[in-house]
This record gives structure tokens, C-alpha cells and sequence, in this order.
């Protein structure tokens, strides 16, 4: 592939969606939707190492889904458990790095506990940084990161003149990681959901019909060509 179509996605963000779709297609409960999904989840993972891509990061909870049934919410987080248990040994061994962004302190005693565990034990590696956003919402992460800088202002560390992008995104939850590349969405729904809003400004966007539990390597493989067929511009000619 990268012969044919050189350049790789640096960063890939993720809106998993449609893993209730996926199940009720199948009368199965939506839990069984997102135990699917999280197939798919392992699966791009390793695909990205595959391809060299250096950062993923995926939409893995809402700050909105918190208004699901608990049921359905205790369902998600404990895939996201048993996902960190058995990965975070896998991520050690392939030098996968693991972040987060979004309220984290918002989740169960448990899951905090494991994520950071996992993030200080894999700091060091740079094959992949797999960001997970999780309770994560772009309009607070806005507001906080505006909160911020207000704080700094009103304090007279600096002035309203001193506030320019650079110093914006450094108050992000993201900071420090690059923006997006490329931004895939599943199951046809053409919304950003809240996602990254600040950080997508130039991403290019693929959406993908499939819904999430169906979406595999080769599903990814191609939206990954489809990037590399854009030609991206970045709002000049
Ligand atoms: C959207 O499907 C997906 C989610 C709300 C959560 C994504 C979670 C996973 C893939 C599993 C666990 C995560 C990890 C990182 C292991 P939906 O329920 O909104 O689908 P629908 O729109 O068809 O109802």
C-alpha cells in the first residue's frame, strides 16, 4: 500500500457507531453490539501498528452516553475493563502507549484505576499512542480550556492579547498530541457528535456505512485509501 500511496495518516480519530444497529439486526441485547465492537476495537488497534500509523484515537464513551440505562452503561465499562486487562499486557509488548481524554474521573473506581496504571506503565512507548475518549465531551473540554486561560487573565499571568491558538490548544485535553488526519465515522450517520471539534478543523472525513461491529481491517485499510486519494489543502489553492 504504501509504495502506490505514500502518505500514511499520521493521526486517525474514530466515531465508533451502531453497535445497538448491529444488534438489534441480529435480536441480540445492544451489550452484545458493543462486545462486538470491542472486537473491532482490537482489531483497527493492530491494523494501524500494521500500516505505521502513530496515533488513534477513539470515541469510546460520551459524555452524553452517561444517560443510557445504567445497565447498558455498567455493560460498557466493563468491556472497557476486561479491554485494559487484556490489552494493557499486549500494549507492553508492542509499544503501545495509552491516553486518555474526557472527564476520567467520572468513571468507576476500578476503571480509573486500571487506566492509570496502563498510562504510567506504557508513558515510554511510541509505536502507537491509542487515545481513548472517555466521558469526554468537545464543548466542555472548550469551555474548560477557556476557563483556563480566563483564570490566567484574571490572575495577571497574561493578557487577553497574549491568547492566541497555540496557547488555546495547549489548554486542551489533547494537548500535545497532533490534530487528526484523518476522522472515520461508521454506521452513515453524518455528525461529529461533539467529538474533537476544535482539533478536527482540518481533518478529512470518511464515513463509512457499516456499522461498527462490522467494521475491520479491511474496512479500514480502504477508508485509509480513501484519505490517501484527497488531496488536502489546508484552505489554500
Ligand atoms: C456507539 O454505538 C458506540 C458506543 C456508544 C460505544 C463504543 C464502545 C465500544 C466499541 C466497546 C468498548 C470500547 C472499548 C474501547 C473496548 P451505539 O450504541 O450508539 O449504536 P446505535 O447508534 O446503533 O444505537
Amino acid at each position: 500500500m504504501s509504495a502506490e500511496h505514500p502518505e500514511i495518516p499520521w493521526h486517525v480519530a474514530i466515531i465508533m457507531d451502531g453497535n445497538g444497529r448491529w444488534a438489534k439486526e441480529r435480536g441480540l441485547p445492544r451489550r452484545d453490539g458493543h462486545r462486538a465492537g470491542a472486537e473491532s476495537v482490537r482489531e483497527v488497534a493492530d491494523t494501524c501498528i500494521e500500516l505505521g500509523i502513530r496515533y488513534l484515537t477513539l470515541y469510546a464513551f460520551s459524555s452524553e452516553n452517561w444517560n443510557r440505562p445504567p445497565a447498558e452503561v455498567e455493560a460498557l465499562m466493563g468491556l472497557l475493563d476486561r479491554f485494559l486487562i487484556e490489552k494493557g499486557a499486549d500494549m507492553k509488548k508492542r509499544g503501545i502507549r495509552l491516553q486518555t481524554i474526557g472527564r476520567t474521573d467520572l468513571l468507576p473506581d476500578k476503571t480509573r484505576a486500571l487506566i492509570e496504571r496502563i498510562t504510567a506503565e506504557t508513558a515510554g512507548h511510541a509505536a502507537l499512542t491509542l487515545v481513548l475518549a472517555l466521558s469526554y465531551g468537545a464543548r466542555e473540554e472548550i469551555v474548560g480550556a477557556a476557563r483556563s486561560l480566563a483564570a490566567d487573565a484574571a490572575a495577571g499571568r497574561i493578557t487577553p492579547d497574549d491568547i492566541d491558538c497555540r496557547l488555546f490548544e495547549s489548554r486542551l485535553q489533547t494537548a500535545g498530541l497532533p490534530d487528526p488526519d484523518l476522522l472515520i465515522r461508521t454506521s452513515g450517520e453524518m455528525r461529529i457528535s461533539n467529538f474533537l471539534l476544535w482539533q478536527i478543523s482540518y481533518a478529512e472525513i470518511v464515513i463509512v456505512r457499516k456499522n461498527w461491529p462490522d467494521f475491520r481491517r479491511n474496512d479500514f485499510i480502504e477508508a485509509v485509501r480513501e484519505y490517501q486519494q484527497r488531496h488536502r489543502r489546508f484552505g489554500a489553492l
